[in-house]
């Protein structure tokens, strides 16, 4: 079978290795479609590709019809609203992510995130400690529980809330639970945000909630630009001069944004939560193994 590497924004060269080593152990060969510039590149390569591994690449409707071969595409990683579901369940392709493989990535840069704004953006600015401080966790999965723990770590007090988990299932681990979100965001110094862009989701956050922060807080993004109503963000760090916001996926309006609230607002020149070696390695031998498996077997463990 040819399973295609489609990445625009590329593993590290150890995840590529181990990728292929899995791959052509299994009596597969591996195609590479790295860095490319342009959606057609991706749908050119997909035309005699048994799979697909990706990461946030955008698998279209127009992807799943150009792949006639396609049987199974996987998200090396958590999120995958870059998936057509739709498009993949019609065309009877098999579609999974690699759950909690790339989240340790993701929560040390949320953590970093804190600490850099708490720090003035390293500017000589007077800052502030986190230790001490309320964080308050938007959805207690992979992500949002390794975030807890090592807030908790440094020294800060973690509430959390999550649509999927009771009260006691939060308190298990290790947060205190919040009655509801504008409990959560009226109650913490941070809020971490790591809820996935659904249609419930987009555009959920915004003025109300942000305003309703205390004084002095930061919101802190490692999810998707999209769940953030951009211009509720404006507006509320327009009149809330003592708000920040921290963001690894930047809005659309970042550079007025930047321009209106300079250190207040800093995003990441490119999304970089999972872009660590450890974090390419374990999403991307884990879709490997995945597309292997269900090669071999049948095997549909992380289904979509
Ligand atoms: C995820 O959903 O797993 C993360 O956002 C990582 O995305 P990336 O593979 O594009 O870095």
């Amino acid at each position: 079978m040819k399973i295609l590497l489609a990445t625009q924004k590329p593993f590290a060269a150890a995840a590529v290795k181990g990728i292929r080593e899995i791959v052509e152990a299994a009596g597969h060969e591996l195609a590479l479609l790295e860095k490319y510039t342009d959606q057609s590149e991706f749908v050119a390569a997909v035309a005699d590709a048994d799979a697909i591994i990706v990461r946030s690449d955008k698998v279209t409707a127009e992807v799943v019809e150009a792949a006639k071969k396609l049987k199974i595409v996987v998200r090396a990683g958590a999120g995958y609203d870059n998936l057509d579901l739709e498009a993949c369940k019609s065309h009877n392709v098999v579609a999974m992510n690699t759950p909690g493989q790339n989240s340790n990535a993701v929560a040390e840069l949320a953590i970093a995130l804190m600490i850099f704004m708490a720090r003035t953006q390293f500017t000589p600015a007077t800052g502030s400690e986190i230790q001490g401080k309320t964080l308050g966790i938007q959805a207690f999965g992979n992500v949002g529980r390794l975030v807890g723990a090592k807030a908790a770590a440094l020294g800060m007090k973690v509430k959390a809330i999550d649509p999927f988990l009771t009260a006691e299932k939060i308190r298990e681990g290790g947060a205190e639970p919040a009655t509801d979100l504008k409990a959560l965001y009226s109650s913490c110094d941070y809020v971490s945000i790591h809820i996935p862009a659904t249609p419930q989701t987009v555009g959920s956050i915004g003025y109300d909630l942000i305003t309703s922060m205390p004084k002095g807080a930061t919101l802190v993004n490692t999810a998707r630009k999209e769940v953030i109503d951009e211009a509720g963000l404006e507006k509320a760090l327009e009149e809330r001069t003592d708000l920040k916001y921290v963001t690894d996926v930047a809005p659309d309006n970042m550079d007025a944004l930047r321009l209106k609230f300079g250190t207040r607002v800093f995003a990441t020149p490119k999304k970089m939560g999972a872009q660590t070696a450890e974090a390419n390695v374990n999403a991307g031998l884990a879709a490997a193994r995945q597309i292997c498996d269900f090669f071999a077997t049948g095997c549909t463990r992380f289904q979509l």
